[in-house]
């Protein structure tokens, strides 16, 4: 019986000591299993005599209890180390914030191309485009404005070397030559406007290299001054919200309008700003496109983009619209809409 009890003994310290569920295992196999050692001994028992096997019976199963609730405690034991190593090892941080779904803005400029397609669409004006790289004919000389006229030197134009024969070409200085590519593919009437980008070599707070200009033409038997006026106005005041906002016409001079126009716009009730050019089209211009101007008349426009954009939303500096500053699209940007 002390065999069975110093066996005891060993495979409880050998339990305590096991590291591994296999060592556990091995160490059940060694004690309990089909041949295990306290296993033999129970059928040992057979050989005794009915009292023998009663006493030394109970005392093999009290030690076969107590190896198997040694066994089973240690096994728990042994269990939750495993996972708190695998815990440890596969941690899952829940507390972490997902990654951020960065959402777009709409550039203020594009913006404001959409809100004034939108005004002068609902005045029945279609959108035509053209090159920006321009012949020098569309750009300038149909636009009435001759090689030695000094309005080429005002517009700081970027010139492109020409192919050969070919007229000069040059990055566009303005929108107008949509003007001319229109009349001359279409027949009156005519009613569009053209939004885009156009070059002139200039720097600074207000003048970048390349601006967007929106230009406005309509082409028409007895359209007049009374027209003009009456279109521009309602742009404006839907434009920026205002429907009292006051207009001021002032002569100006443009080569491919008679009469010209500045017009200025009272600004928060305090000054005149001015935000545009036009005037009725100027009867050469009519003429370079194959139109009578003794049957048609027509007035146009042109306006920079970017200003009415840095007046509507208080942007101070143009520079800004082309240095894709994330911190200012978010703070300039809107949001997209759904239009219906
Ligand atoms: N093209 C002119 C510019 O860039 C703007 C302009 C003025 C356009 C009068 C017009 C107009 O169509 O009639 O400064």
């Amino acid at each position: 019986m002390d065999t069975a009890k110093e066996l005891t003994q060993r495979f409880l310290r050998d339990i305590e000591k096991a590291s591994s569920l296999q060592d556990l295992e091995d160490i059940r196999v060694s004690a309990l299993g089909k041949k295990g050692h306290l296993t033999l001994l129970m059928k040992d028992l057979g050989q005794k005599s009915p009292e023998e096997r009663r006493v030394v019976g109970a005392e093999l199963n009290r030690l076969k209890e107590s190896l198997t609730q040694a066994i089973d405690t240690r096994k728990i034991e042994l269990e939750d180390l495993v996972l708190n190593a695998r815990l440890a090892s596969e941690m899952l941080d829940i507390s972490l914030p997902p990654r951020p779904q960065p959402k777009g803005k709409i550039h203020p400029l594009s913006h404001v191309m959409d809100q004034t397609i939108h005004i002068f669409g609902q005045m029945g004006f279609v959108v035509k485009e053209g090159p920006d790289i321009e012949e020098d004919f569309y750009n300038f000389t149909a636009l009435n404005i001759p090689p030695e006229h000094p309005a080429r030197q005002e517009q700081d134009t970027f010139y492109l070397p020409a192919f050969s024969e070919q007229q000069p070409l040059v990055l566009r200085t303005h929108t107008s030559p949509v003007q001319i590519r229109t009349m001359l593919k279409e027949k009156p009437p005519i009613r569009i406007i053209a939004l885009g980008r156009t070059y002139r070599s200039d720097y600074d707070a207000t003048h970048t290299p390349m601006f967007h200009q929106i230009e406005g033409l309509v082409i028409d038997t007895k359209t007049h001054m009374g027209h003009l006026k009456g279109c521009l106005e309602e742009f404006c005041r839907l434009f920026f919200e205002d429907p009292n906002l006051k207009l001021r016409f002032r002569p100006g001079y443009f080569p491919f309008t008679e009469p010209s126009a500045e017009v200025d716009i009272w600004w928060k009730g305090s000054t005149w700003l001015e935000i545009l050019g036009c005037g009725m089209v100027h009867p050469n211009v009519l003429r370079n496109c194959d139109i009578d101007p003794d049957l048609y008349q027509g007035f146009a426009f042109g306006m920079g983009l970017e200003r009415i954009a840095m007046l509507k939303y208080g942007i101070e500096d143009l520079r800004l619209f082309y240095e894709s500053d994330l911190r200012w699209l978010n703070h300039y940007g809107f949001d997209a809409e759904v239009r219906e």
